[in-house]
C-alpha cells in the first residue's frame, strides 16, 4: 500500500487546522452560518464515554448522546479503529458498487430485530432519507396509494417530504404546507394528555378508533402506509401504551395499509432493548433505524417485509448514500453494543434514574409526568398538576441553568401559540448508554438542584426566558 502521508499540507497545518481556532473566526462564521450555532465550540469527547469538552476546557456530562446519537459513547475506540482501518483502503464508492462494510452490514442487520424485515436499504444521511425510502418503497408496492398517515406531534425528519408528515411546528416553520396533500393526521396516544379526556386504565384503547376513522374519511386518495415512532421522541418522549401497537398492526393488516415504524431513536438498545419492535412485541412491515446506528457516523437504513418489491436503480440513490467508512463504523458500533450488552445496561441504568425521578415527583408539583424506558426518559413540568398547564419557561430554565453546571440536557420540539411560547416543557434524558453510574447520579443531583431554582421563578423572570426564547424560535423575523 502507498504511503498515507500528507502530500500537500504539512502535519502542523492538519493538527492547526483542526484544533485552533480563534475568537475572531467564531465571530466570523456566526455571521456566514445560515442556521444557529450555540455558544459552546465542543472540542474533545471522552472515548467511548459520556462526556465532552469544548475549546476552553469545560467539562459536560452529556444527556442528550449528540441528538441521542452516541449510544456507545463519543469516539468509541474500535469505532475509531474500525473507521481508520477502511480509511486506508476507501473512502468513497459511487452507490451500485458494493464494498466489504456494505456487504456485511445489508447481512447484519436484519438479524437485530424481530419480524420477517429481511430486505434492507442503507443511506448516509440518517432518518429522514429513511423513512422517504419507507414511502417510496410503500408506494412501490402498493401502486396509486399516495397517502400516508402520521401522529400528531411526529418528527420523521426536515426534508421537505418528511417535515410534511411531521407535527406543525406552529408560529416557528415558515415552509409548513409544502406536500400535505399526502399526509392525513391522527392523535397519538399520549395517555397524559388523552385526545378523548380518557383515563388509562379504563379507556380500552378508544383512540385506535380515531385512526380507523381517519383512515376511511381523513384522506383525500388511497393510504400508502401509517409511519409511527413507537415511542415518540422530539414529541415529548412519550411511550405507546400497552397494547396499541397491536390494534394499530391489526387494523393495518385489515386495510391493506403498511405499518411503519420510525425508530430513528428507539432502536439500538435506547428503549432498553434492540428495537422498540422487541420491547412491544410487535414487529411492523418496516421499520426505520439511524443515529445510535453509526456509533458517531452518519447512517440510515429502512428495514422492510422480505416479500415486498424492492427499488430499481432510478429509485434510491444519492451521491454519498454508499459511505464505506461509515458503514464500517456501523458495523463496530453493533459488535460493541451486543458484546458489552448495552441495551440491558440501558434498562437497568433506565430503571434506576426513574425510581430517582419518581421519587422526586412525589415532592415537586411542578414535575407533571416522569415517563420512558431505558435511558429514553422525559420527565414533563408543568405549572400546576391539575391544569397541566406546560411549564415552558421553566423547563427552558433548567435547560440553561444545567448546562451552566455542567450537564445537558434538552426538550422536545418547539411551538408558538399566539405568540408564546408552549409545548417544549419535556425534559429529556437520554446520555450514551455507556455513561457511568456515578455521572449518571452527577446529572440527577444538578437536575434537581435546577429543579429547585426554576421553581421560584417569579413572573418577571419566566418573561425575560419567554423573551429568549422567542427571539431564538424565529431570530431573523422581519418586522
Ligand atoms: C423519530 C425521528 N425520525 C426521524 C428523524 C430525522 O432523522 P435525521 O435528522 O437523521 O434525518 C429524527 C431526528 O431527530 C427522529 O427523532
Amino acid at each position: 500500500m502507498e504511503s498515507q502521508q500528507p502530500r500537500v499540507l504539512s502535519q502542523q497545518e492538519i493538527l492547526a487546522m483542526l484544533t485552533e481556532v480563534s475568537e475572531e473566526e467564531f465571530a466570523e462564521a456566526k455571521t456566514h452560518s445560515l442556521t444557529r450555532l450555540k455558544h459552546q465550540i465542543l472540542f474533545e469527547g471522552t472515548p467511548g464515554g459520556a462526556t465532552v469538552r469544548d475549546t476552553q476546557g469545560n467539562e459536560f456530562i452529556d444527556c442528550t448522546s449528540q441528538a441521542w446519537s452516541l449510544n456507545v459513547g463519543y469516539n468509541h475506540p474500535d469505532v475509531i479503529a474500525a473507521v481508520v482501518e477502511q480509511m486506508r483502503h476507501l473512502t468513497h464508492v459511487r452507490y451500485a458498487y458494493s464494498t466489504i462494510p456494505r456487504i456485511k452490514l445489508l447481512n447484519r442487520l436484519p438479524k437485530l430485530f424481530p419480524g420477517n424485515l429481511n430486505k434492507v436499504v442503507l443511506n448516509n444521511q440518517g432518518g429522514g432519507s429513511a423513512i422517504e425510502a419507507a414511502m417510496k418503497l410503500a408506494m412501490i408496492n402498493k401502486p396509486g396509494a399516495t397517502v400516508f398517515l402520521t401522529a400528531h406531534r411526529a418528527y420523521h425528519g426536515c426534508s421537505l417530504g418528511t417535515y410534511a408528515a411531521s407535527h406543525y411546528f406552529r408560529g416557528v416553520a415558515r415552509f409548513s404546507g409544502f406536500g400535505m396533500e399526502h399526509f392525513a393526521k391522527f392523535p397519538y396516544p399520549y395517555c397524559y394528555r388523552c385526545p378523548l379526556k380518557l383515563e388509562r386504565q379504563h379507556c380500552g384503547l378508544a383512540c385506535l378508533e380515531i385512526v380507523e376513522d381517519v383512515i376511511h374519511h381523513g384522506a383525500n386518495a388511497p393510504v400508502a402506509g401509517l409511519i409511527i415512532e413507537p415511542m415518540q421522541g422530539a414529541g415529548g418522549q412519550v411511550p405507546t401504551p400497552s397494547g396499541y401497537l397491536a390494534g394499530l398492526k391489526e387494523m393495518c393488516q385489515r386495510n391493506g395499509i403498511y405499518l411503519i415504524y420510525d425508530e430513528s431513536q428507539t432502536a439500538f438498545g435506547r428503549c432498553g432493548a434492540m428495537s422498540a419492535a422487541e420491547y412491544y412485541g410487535v414487529a411492523p412491515d418496516m421499520m426505520v433505524v439511524t443515529k445510535g446506528l453509526g456509533g458517531g457516523f452518519p447512517v440510515g437504513a429502512l428495514l422492510a417485509r422480505e416479500d415486498l418489491l424492492g427499488f430499481n436503480a432510478a429509485e434510491e440513490h444519492t451521491t454519498f448514500g454508499s459511505n464505506p467508512v461509515a458503514f464500517a463504523a456501523a458495523l463496530a458500533t453493533i459488535e460493541v453494543m451486543l458484546r458489552t450488552k448495552l441495551p440491558e445496561r440501558s434498562r437497568m441504568l433506565g430503571e434506576r434514574a426513574t425510581a430517582r425521578l419518581l421519587h422526586l415527583q412525589e415532592e415537586h408539583a411542578l414535575i407533571g409526568e416522569v415517563r420512558g424506558s431505558g435511558l429514553f426518559i422525559g420527565v414533563e413540568l408543568v405549572e400546576d398538576p391539575r391544569t397541566r398547564a406546560p411549564a415552558t419557561e421553566r423547563a427552558a430554565a433548567l435547560v440553561e441553568l444545567a448546562m451552566m453546571n455542567g450537564v445537558i440536557f434538552d426538550v422536545d420540539m418547539p411551538e408558538v401559540e399566539c405568540g408564546t411560547p408552549t409545548c417544549r416543557n419535556t425534559i429529556k434524558i437520554k446520555p450514551p448508554l455507556t455513561i457511568q453510574e456515578t455521572q449518571l447520579d452527577r446529572a440527577l443531583d444538578v437536575f434537581e438542584e435546577m429543579l429547585k431554582q426554576v421553581e421560584q421563578m417569579d413572573a418577571d423572570s419566566l418573561a425575560m426566558v419567554r423573551a429568549q426564547i422567542m427571539k431564538e424560535a424565529v431570530p431573523d423575523r422581519k418586522p
